[in-house]
């Protein structure tokens, strides 16, 4: 396959960047988005010049590093997939394909395509977790009588990897599917509810803080999310910071 690549290329924070032409002409329909990408960085390196920055780990879908908007589309035209899985064969020979970074306030570009969510981690760290007692007296977590239905919405919500593409997506770039998952794998488990109330409030005002927008329910995190995470976890989390602010 032909292609031609128009790259978000950025060489700094401070850099105002600006869109890019390459052209790759023997792409097989086989590869992956990233080794498509690792290819064009081999002809780059080649020729001297500097190769484009963009975020990888484990390249199977699994740690939400790759983060991409590709063609308008954070993680590429394909459903329920990380751009690390996305494969060229979703794509025509000849095609032109715009690969940008994702865009929000609190997902400053680091270099070309690459951005800062550390926001992501202080949010998690402002709330998502539990306490455990590893005093040597700890429970097993298996002694916990679960019910079947609770433990799949928990495990659900936990699928949830980090990557942003649901902030990138949404016209507010809010936050919101992102840190309900995170309040909901835990709130719908029993040993989620000791630090509950605490939880919700301060992950929601550390978002807020980040300076990610509102939700007003138009649905797009949902459709780009590579996993699938549902939009009823944001009504979970509205529940749960009303009933927490009612408590005082
Ligand atoms: S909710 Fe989905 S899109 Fe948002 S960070 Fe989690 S996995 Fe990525
Ligand atoms: S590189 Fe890990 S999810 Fe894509």
């Amino acid at each position: 396959m032909k292609l031609t690549l128009k790259i978000w290329r950025q060489k700094s924070a401070q850099d105002k960047g600006r869109m890019v032409d390459y052209q790759l002409d023997d792409v097989s329909p086989d590869m992956s988005f990233l080794e498509m990408l690792d290819v064009l960085n081999q002809q780059l390196i080649d020729n001297g010049d500097d190769p484009v920055a963009f975020d990888h780990d484990c390249r199977e879908g699994i740690c939400g590093m790759c983060s991409l908007y590709i063609n308008g589309e954070a993680h590429g035209p394909d459903r329920g997939i990380t751009t690390c899985q996305l494969h060229m064969r979703m794509f025509d020979d000849g095609d032109t394909i715009y690969i940008e970074p994702f865009r929000a306030k609190a997902f400053p570009v680091i270099k070309d395509l690459v951005v800062d969510r550390s926001s992501f981690d202080r949010i998690q760290h402002a709330g998502g977790f539990i306490s455990v007692n590893t005093s040597g007296n700890t429970i097993d977590a298996n002694a916990i009588p679960i019910s079947k239905h609770a433990a799949d919405e928990a495990m659900d919500a936990a699928t949830c990897i980090g990557c942003g593409a649901c902030v990138a997506s949404c016209k507010n770039s809010s936050a919101m599917l992102f840190v309900s998952a995170k309040v909901s794998q835990f709130a719908l488990l029993p040993q989620g509810q000791v630090e509950a109330a605490d939880r919700v409030m301060n992950m929601v005002k550390q978002m807020d803080e980040e300076g990610f927008g509102n939700c007003t329910n138009t649905g797009a995190c949902e459709v780009e999310c590579p996993k699938g995470i549902s939009l009823e976890n944001i009504a979970r989390m509205n529940r749960e910071y009303l009933s927490a602010s009612l408590k005082g």
